[in-house]
């Protein structure tokens, strides 16, 4: 129905706040302690206006998405993640460094009724992080499901960077669900879902086709492609005058700021990735922009909506006129590894019955899983190769940044804004190889690295590296 497009706000999940703060008897620098309950709620979401039954959902705090989290660079935190969902959980704080424990392990099981502290180094530069599940076998169920939120580090770099702040930072959520008739969610599990849920409800920050009112000014938006399956293409278009061009400036990627500003008419967001980007709206004012997406899903049909994403509901007034100015340009000294051209290894995404890596499957077991042991400290160059079938694999390696250096076998090659930043994810398209690079460090351990369409992972399309301490 026509209504379901652009009539509710978009809303603005809440930001979480510490129930105390300790000092750490080890550092004597104080530690934030925040507790987070995961719990289902009920929403009536879609179709709108129609009186069916509401659809359960979970949440971080019984919210979806959960309660964004701000902190700040050199302040640690402690979570608890209280679990009164009815599933099993493991938490994930995705672009964080955490210490291998701490880092959300998909068998590292969380059981109802219990908790777990996760211990937050909050080290890192100024990015766009967030958690999310990752039980083993379940992690795009409890996912889709609503167990995702946005967690914000801050820096004084990036505060002083002139980038619009406060009101005009606004992170945005898309995940594409998918409802039955009858208003509940359909659920991936039950319909024994095994290669993609690309959803024909686009929600963003957990509302079908929202609207959003703005400012005449510049906003600094964090795009987070939240969802399970599916990958967008976005791009504006000014209601009022179609032809007139409206661009993003991409200024962050998962892994903080860019080298440079990089301004782009489509901006193409994979399931995971973080891309940041101003919108100036001062030439707009009184109009509408609708983010439209032009990406379809392959060789399946698609459905109607899925090219709409959010309005813009451009105001007259600007009520305060602070950080508007001209994007700094450079941005930030991105410390990309230095330059080699040699891989290191060479990992294969494959659909073969099931998904794999290189033949392995998370259930083959600890040691078969274990696919590299690079040193700590060490720089390698990871060669990610799509094994085929028209499928696009999101890969994401935790614990570091890289730096994707080449894709080749596609028409698109490295994009500008991914030749400026360092990601944690990478969109491997149909058929394409693409070479990253990074050190591997800080820590020593095991941790995870797959692909990011949560179904594929379920299905076995998730590994390990360790990495190992130099000896001597
Ligand atoms: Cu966003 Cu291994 O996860
Ligand atoms: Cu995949």
């Amino acid at each position: 129905p026509d209504n379901a497009f652009f009539s509710k706000p978009l809303p603005m999940p809440p930001v979480k706040q510490p129930r105390f703060t300790f000092t750490s008897p080890q550092t004597g620098q104080p530690i934030d302690y925040f507790e987070v309950e995961m719990k289902p709620l009920t929403r009536q979401q879609y179709p709108p206006g129609v009186v069916t039954q509401p659809a359960r959902m979970l949440g971080y705090d019984g919210l979806m998405p959960g309660p964004t989290f701000h902190m700040t660079q050199g302040r640690e935190a402690v979570v608890r993640f209280i679990n009164h969902a009815d599933r099993a959980t493991s938490v994930h704080l995705h672009g964080s460094f955490s210490r291998s424990p701490f880092d959300g392990y998909a068998d590292d099981i969380t059981e109802v009724g219990q908790y777990k502290d996760y211990y937050y180094p909050n080290r890192q530069n100024a990015r766009t992080l967030w958690y999310h599940d990752h039980a083993v076998d379940h992690t795009a169920e409890n996912v889709f499901f609503g167990l995702a939120g946005f967690y914000v580090l801050h820096d004084s770099d990036e505060l002083a960077s002139g980038l619009p702040q406060g009101n005009y930072d606004v992170p945005l959520g898309i995940m594409a669900r998918r409802y039955n008739k009858n208003g509940t969610l359909w659920d991936p599990e039950a319909n024994n879902e095994l290669t993609s849920v690309f959803g024909d409800v686009v929600e963003v920050n957990g509302i079908p086709w929202p609207f959003f009112t703005v400012e005449p000014r510049k906003y600094r938006f964090r795009f987070l492609d939240m969802g399970i399956s599916r990958t967008y293409k976005l791009f504006l278009q000014a209601d009022q005058q179609k032809n007139k061009g409206v661009n993003f400036t991409v200024v962050g990627a998962d892994t903080g700021l860019l080298a440079k500003p990089i301004s782009t008419d489509v901006l193409t967001i994979s399931i995971a990735e973080r891309w940041e980007a101003v919108i100036d709206f001062a030439p707009f004012a009184g109009q509408n922009i609708t983010m439209h997406n032009q990406k379809g899903v392959g060789a399946d049909s698609d459905f109607d909506g899925t090219d709409r994403v959010l309005r813009f509901v451009v105001g007259t007034t600007v009520t305060d006129p602070s950080n508007n100015g001209p994007i700094p340009n450079p941005l930030r000294n991105v410390p990309f590894p230095p330059q080699t051209e040699v891989a290191d290894r060479t990992f294969k995404f494959t659909h073969d019955g099931e998904w794999l890596i290189n033949g392995i499957g998370w259930n083959d077991g600890l040691a078969a899983r274990l696919l590299a042991r690079p040193q700590r400290g060490s720089i390698e160059i990871w060669e990610l190769q799509n094994g085929g079938g028209g499928w696009s694999h999101p890969i994401h390696i935790h614990l570091i940044d890289f730096q994707v250096i080449s894709r080749v076998n596609s028409n698109r090659g490295v994009l500008p804004y991914e030749a400026a930043a360092m990601q944690d994810v990478v969109w491997l398209g149909p058929g394409e190889t693409v070479r990253v690079i990074a050190r591997y460090s800080p820590w020593p351990g095991r941790y995870m690295f797959h692909c990011h369409n949560l179904i594929h992972e379920d299905h076995e399309m998730l590994a390990e590296f360790n990495v190992t301490q130099v000896e001597g």
